[in-house]
């Protein structure tokens, strides 16, 4: 085989079909089983997503009443993952601590098919786990800010739907329905992308007839890398560095120089474009109109305009959805678990879609080590 025929990075390369999500670089369209995202994110709920993703359907009211009772029903921190969480570090990375409470959920699910000798689980069974685990993150990634705040959990409150549950357990008050609303907003954008690489490596985790939790936990390794999830945490960084508008040319200037990647834009699929980034742009125009901070717009735009012009590169999802999770008061170092937080659903209808229609992955490498030889004396 010739070097020029592998696909490094398997760019371009269609490995399977998939029903939960279209991306059509060519529209800078993403559409959720048929419906377009920004459709999704202006009118429903995070759980009617969820529910989306996994059943292929929105649901009726009746069958979303029914999943909010689900969800209310998991969500308190459990015992046994606050006490995994708490013999971390306290400067453990925050997607280390929530892969660590991934597991310990797993590894003390011992119902049902889940065992060594049949780890994957019936479709009943996936689903329920996957409800579950959407269900427990948020309390998780909010101990984990708390946690290092010094700050102690704080319980889920039965009144509340998920988005507003989320943030009241994040920081102890009620969110004002703005910033609930562009939370929404956010969880729904990111639940989803077809066969990015933390998807993909929860499909592989599957193909082997490994279990649910594990392939989540593999995802969650994946979605760290900063080329992926870490990105959003990443923008945050870079703007804080830049500090203000003015700083954005010179710094552009420096940072090009030095062939330094600027977190937040390109997209290995799209490439004129990120079709999630108009919604999650006027989420966060609604947020720095809320906590009046124009000067948060100012550097966006002034970046944007300057990196578009210089690179011919559009931003992606990370760039509005970093500054808008520092607005509303997460840590820099909670972005990423967010991410989690909402990829978990489409990770788990990846996982169903998987089991369902499996085929072992492994594909094939061309070697290019050293020729033959053998061992001296023989
Ligand atoms: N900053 C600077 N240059 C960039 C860039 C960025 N954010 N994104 C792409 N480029 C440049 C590359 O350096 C490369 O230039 P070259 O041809 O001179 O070497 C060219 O554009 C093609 O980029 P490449 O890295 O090959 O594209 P890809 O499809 O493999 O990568 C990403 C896609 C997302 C990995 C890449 O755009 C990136 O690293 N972005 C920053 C991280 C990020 O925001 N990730 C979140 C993705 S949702």
């Amino acid at each position: 085989m010739r070097e020029t025929d592998i696909k490094k990075g398997l760019a371009g390369v269609v490995v399977d079909t998939t029903a939960v999500s279209k991306v059509n670089p060519e529209s800078n369209s993403l559409l959720y089983r048929g419906y377009p995202v920004q459709e999704l994110a202006a009118t429903q709920p995070f759980e009617a997503v969820a529910y989306l993703l996994w059943h292929g359907e929105l649901p009726t009211a009746a069958q979303l009443a029914e999943l909010r009772a689900e969800e209310r029903k998991h969500r308190a921190l459990a015992g046994n993952v606050r006490a995994a969480i708490d013999l971390l570090p306290l400067d453990a990375h925050p997607m280390d601590e929530v892969r660590t409470a991934v597991s310990v959920i797993g590894a003390s699910d011992v119902s049902g098919s889940g065992s060594v000798l049949d780890a994957s689980g019936s479709p009943e069974e996936n689903l329920l786990r996957s409800i579950r685990l959407y269900a427990a993150l948020p309390a998780i990634v909010a101990y984990g800010q708390r946690r290092r705040r010094a700050l102690d959990a704080v319980e889920p409150r039965d009144d509340l739907d998920y988005s507003a549950n989320f943030l009241w357990m994040t920081f102890g008050e009620e969110a004002d329905e703005v910033v609930v609303d562009a939370f929404n907003r956010s969880m729904i954008l990111y639940a989803e992308h077809s066969f990015n690489a933390s998807t993909f490596t929860a499909r592989v985790i599957t193909s082997t007839l490994s279990d649910l939790y594990s392939a989540v936990v593999g995802a969650i390794g994946a979605l760290k890398g900063p080329l992926h999830g870490g990105a959003n945490e990443a923008v945050l960084h870079i703007m804080t560095e830049i500090g203000s508008a003015n700083n954005v040319e010179s710094w552009l200037d420096n940072a090009l120089a030095e062939k330094r990647k600027i977190m937040g834009f390109g997209h290995r699929v799209y490439k004129r474009g990120d079709s999630r980034v108009p919604t999650m742009k006027a989420a966060l125009d609604s947020l720095i109109a809320h906590y009046d901070r124009p000067d948060v717009a100012e550097l966006y735009e002034k970046l944007e305009s300057e990196f578009v012009a210089r690179k011919g590169i559009y931003p992606n999802l990370d760039y509005p959805s970093g500054p808008a999770y520092n607005l509303i008061g997460f840590d820099t170092l909670t972005f990423t678990p967010l991410f989690i937080a909402s990829r978990v659903t489409g990770w788990t209808a990846h996982i169903m879609e998987q089991a369902a229609s499996n085929a072992l992955i492994r594909p094939l490498s061309a070697y290019n080590g050293v020729d033959e030889r053998h061992v001296p004396g023989l």
